[in-house]
């Protein structure tokens, strides 16, 4: 049993951490970016070296991240480094849980607009005044809110506001209580829109886009892109998994609650892949045209269904529930830090630090706008805190936590809280030689030091 400073809260139900974890993990990533990622980076080849990085870096760092998070017991800087001291390993391996901790900090000032923009949409398809709407209106439309910066700072602040309310009151309740009903929910009508897809004359075209693999099409950048995406969208080196973690029962399977939440993951962005690429192909959009597709494609597939309206409706009640789910967990890293090491109160620490979100948030609101040309190494804003978070933080942070629980920590601490029988050796080799040499050879690439 890992030592404890005091008693620490733990899921209340079973399925508590598995709920909160998939609640985490299944979000805008899969919905929104997955797919634009995928659209900008020419499709197939994308998607594939993205499978393998699930497969190799992803899985086996989720599951070290959780076993970090529950030996620590702790917010993640102190979980890292009371493990690092447990094996006798410096306590500057605490820097880790920091980088970890500062990602999912940052990821939460645009994933907040974003989330925004879902809920902008929850009402444009209640009032239905696209239904019947052609795609350039819809279009039109998406690029006339983005236009307004007014329009983005409202929705921004409501979904801060409501995120820093749950977490306020603490996860227990708010988390556990509804990705139960939610990502099923989401499940049911993503698998509707698929078939909708299916029927759109388009499916061919969009599934060939999703995976044929053309390697031709792929940039350094786009498989660098790959590997970040692995990162968000398992909500690794972000904090979120450690945080959780420490919140874990002592008997529970840290490989089968891995596995079960990578394949969601997974299984849920494919499924909005093959709802959104057909729907692009049978209406001559642009696959490349970024973070603005989910809100072209889908309102223009909405626009032509019967019940459109309503389904639309739904659907993006949906996201925003998924979006939050996702969010409160960008933040706890956070949450625990300040209320176990400054004694703040979860209210307290919950006004300040969204505070400090909101703020950052604007610089991603101009990004669409007025500051649209305001380019710091050719990128936006928002662009540098995704590159900044998803490119260099969180493969950088992988790296190093694969070294430190792999080469640094006595086996029987890992072993011991793993508690995997015979595939621990393969977890051991895995995260030892597999997942740094991948990360270190996609960063070489995008450095432009090795050519494949
Ligand atoms: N995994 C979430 C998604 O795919 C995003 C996320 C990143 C959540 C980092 C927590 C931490 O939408
Ligand atoms: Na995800």
């Amino acid at each position: 049993m890992a030592q404890t400073d005091k008693p620490h809260t733990l899921w209340l139900g079973r399925w508590g951490f598995f709920l909160a974890a998939t609640g985490s993990a299944v979000g805008l990533g899969n919905i929104w970016k997955f797919p634009y990622m995928t659209g900008e980076n020419g499709g197939g080849a994308f998607v594939l070296i993205y499978l393998v990085c699930i497969l190799l870096v992803g899985i086996p760092l989720m599951m070290t991240e959780i076993m970090m998070g529950r030996r620590g017991r702790s917010n993640p800087i102190d979980a890292v480094r009371k493990v690092a001291i447990e094996g006798g390993a410096s306590p500057l391996w605490r820097i880790v849980g920091m980088m970890s901790m500062l990602s999912g900090f940052l990821i939460l000032t645009f994933y907040a607009v974003v989330a925004g923009w879902s809920f902008e949409y929850v009402l444009t398809m209640a009032s239905g005044q696209l239904s019947g709407a052609s795609p350039e209106l819809v279009g039109q439309t998406f690029g006339q809110f983005l236009e307004s910066p007014g329009r983005l700072l409202i929705w921004d602040t409501l979904i801060v506001v409501i995120t820093m309310t749950i977490v306020g009151l603490g996860v227990q309740g708010g988390v556990e209580r509804n990705v139960g009903w939610m990502m099923p929910g989401m499940v049911v009508l993503l698998i509707a829109m698929v078939i909708y897809a299916g029927n759109s004359g388009g499916f061919i075209d969009g599934l060939t886009f999703l995976f044929a693999f053309d390697f031709s099409k792929i940039t350094p950048t786009g498989i660098l892109s790959a590997l970040g995406h692995a990162f968000f969208t398992l909500s690794l080196a972000a904090g979120a998994i450690i945080a959780y973690g420490a919140y874990l029962p002592q008997d529970k399977s840290i490989v089968k609650t891995t596995l079960t939440v990578a394949f969601a993951d997974t299984a849920i962005a494919l499924l909005a892949g093959m709802a959104i690429f057909p729907i692009v192909f049978a209406n001559g959009l642009e696959t490349g045209s970024g973070p603005g597709l989910l809100f072209v494609t889908l309102p223009t597939a909405f626009a032509q269904m019967p019940f459109g309206s309503l389904f639309g409706t739904i659907f993006f009640v949906m996201l925003v529930l998924a979006a939050l789910t996702s969010s409160i967990s960008m933040v706890e890293a956070s949450m625990a830090m300040v209320t176990e090491r400054f004694g703040w109160s979860r209210p307290k620490a919950a006004v300040i630090l969204g505070l400090l979100v909101w703020l950052l948030s604007l610089g991603t609101i101009v990004s669409f706008n007025i500051g649209a040309d305001w380019k710091l190494f050719g990128r936006t804003i928002f662009e540098n805190i995704d590159y900044l978070t998803a490119n260099l933080l969180m493969p950088l942070g992988g790296l190093l936590m694969a070294i430190l629980a792999a080469w640094i920590l006595p086996r029987k601490i890992t072993a011991n809280e793993l508690n995997m029988g015979n595939t621990y050796t393969m977890w051991l080799w895995v995260l030892r030689l597999v997942t740094p040499t991948c990360i270190v050879l996609i960063f070489a690439q995008q450095l432009g030091l090795i050519q494949f």
